[in-house]
């Protein structure tokens, strides 16, 4: 069996990895996986507390899930999405309209999140020039927005360590705003206390370059892969007002935080508001395939519909658009999120666990701020408490944390020296105390 691990170094190219590292900290071959556990070929039980990535929703290996995705087996593993449709497809969308924010009605499917923020971006552009603006071809976005890898979504992207390199790649015409900093506030206030002073660098913006501006895209609340950083729900009110001001399209990528991970079934719901487009992906299908829809308004759809010579349909498209097991999976998603009283319950553990990691790390010396939302938990761990000076980079401290909590069994992949969970929404109390229980140990 071992030879898995030789034979996994000489052929793959892991994801996101400095494949130097794998010389002394190789792959964990895993055979199966169930709940939050996953197990390795030798047996080793792995505590998936950060869902594999984000997406894996409702457990690995969930029997309901499973058991429709068999069923689609049986019957349709897939087909050409144009002009050809299927009942799981339409069924999903059904479902989703019972629970999007009000006037997102149009829904087109993409296989994964990057792609599903590259058509909002193209639908964007698109959307303006056919009606009268062909001037905005810029897009604006938060500096520390990450949107996905590929070439759209890095441009309006704004962490260095994934697009440094690509910048002569990039896309030019991107107005990037300074992001909401909770933690650290430039204007010496505090997430639950402000008036959102911040916004104003979103005003100047606007003032400066909205009309040249199709959309703006922002992660609502939770900008994940930059630490789990969270701001406050008036910030995206503020925001959709100003993008009806201006006519900006606003663009929620709601990848990581739809389906109940911020605790309502989106971040969107906190503030009350509708964007113009939603990007929607890893919970969808609870984490089991790959699959992502990029929601619209009817206004939007309208301003592609027209004969065909004129020249305004969308062509945009991907060889597994709406592929029906991934729609068989997403309906599964929903009727369990709905059947199992998923989201109260989580409310509740979420409660817990918050309450938990307070009490036991508050007041460790190198804890800075522990931030959540929804069962979604964020340590930073600071060098200085009290001036919030981080670590040298260089140490990778997240790291070092990351190799240790795995030979405990616990599956942290820290950002930086941000320490996080973001655990299946189904988490047991019992589960919260062992994943705390060997944090303690890790840290
Ligand atoms: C907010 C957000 N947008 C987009 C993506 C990209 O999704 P994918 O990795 O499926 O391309 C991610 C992935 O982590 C994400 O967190």
């Amino acid at each position: 069996m071992d030879n898995l691990v030789e034979k996994d170094l000489k052929y793959i190219w892991h994801p996101c990895s400095q494949m130097k590292d794998y010389e002394t900290l190789p792959p964990m071959i895993i055979k199966r996986g169930k709940g939050i556990y996953l197990y390795d070929i030798h047996g080793k039980k792995y505590m998936d507390i950060i869902s594999s990535w984000w997406c894996n929703l409702l457990g690995h290996c969930n029997e309901d899930i499973n058991n429709e995705i068999k069923e689609q087996l049986g019957s349709l593993e897939h087909v050409i999405f144009a002009n050809f449709s299927h009942e799981p497809a339409i069924k999903l969308c059904e479902e989703l309209l019972k629970i999007l924010p009000k006037g997102l009605v149009k829904f087109n499917f993409s296989d994964n999140g990057s792609a599903s923020v590259e058509c909002a971006l193209k639908m964007s552009l698109q959307y303006q020039y056919q009606t009268g603006n062909s001037k905005k071809i810029k897009f604006m976005c938060l500096s520390e927005g990450y949107h996905g890898e590929t070439i759209g979504a890095l441009s309006v992207g704004g962490l260095d360590l994934y697009s440094k390199i690509y910048k002569p790649m990039l896309m030019n015409g991107i107005v990037r705003i300074d992001s909401p900093d909770c933690y650290r506030c430039p204007y010496g206030k505090c997430r639950d206390c402000c008036s959102v002073e911040c916004f104003c660098k979103v005003k100047q913006a606007f003032e400066e370059f909205a009309d040249e501006t199709c959309a703006i895209i922002v992660e609502p609340l939770l900008q994940g892969s930059a630490g789990m950083r969270i701001y406050p729900p008036t910030y995206l009110k503020k925001l959709r007002e100003i993008c009806d001001q201006y006519n900006v399209l606003l663009i929620a990528d709601e990848i990581a935080t739809g389906f109940g991970r911020t605790g309502k079934m989106f971040a969107c719901d906190y503030a009350e508001i509708s964007p113009d487009i939603m990007c929607l992906s890893k919970g969808l299908t609870g984490g089991y395939l790959p699959m992502s829809i990029t929601v619209t308004s009817q206004k939007i759809f309208d301003a592609f519909y027209d004969d065909y010579n004129k020249g305004k349909a969308f062509m945009h498209s991907h060889t597994y658009s709406g592929n029906p097991l991934g729609c068989a999976a997403a309906l599964a998603v929903q009727k369990v999120l709905r059947e199992q009283n998923i989201l109260e319950n989580a409310r509740e553990t979420a409660a817990y666990l918050h309450e938990k990691l307070s009490e036991t790390f508050e007041n460790h010396p190198n804890v800075g701020e522990i931030r959540h939302i929804g069962l979604i938990n964020a340590i930073e761990l600071v060098k200085d408490k009290k001036t919030k000076e981080s670590f040298d980079p260089r140490l990778r401290l997240g790291y070092q944390i990351y190799k240790k909590a795995l030979n405990l069994g616990l599956v942290l992949r820290p950002l930086g020296d941000v320490i996080y969970f973001n655990p299946q929404l189904n988490i047991t109390k019992a589960e919260v105390d062992e994943a705390v229980r060997l944090l303690i140990q890790v840290l």
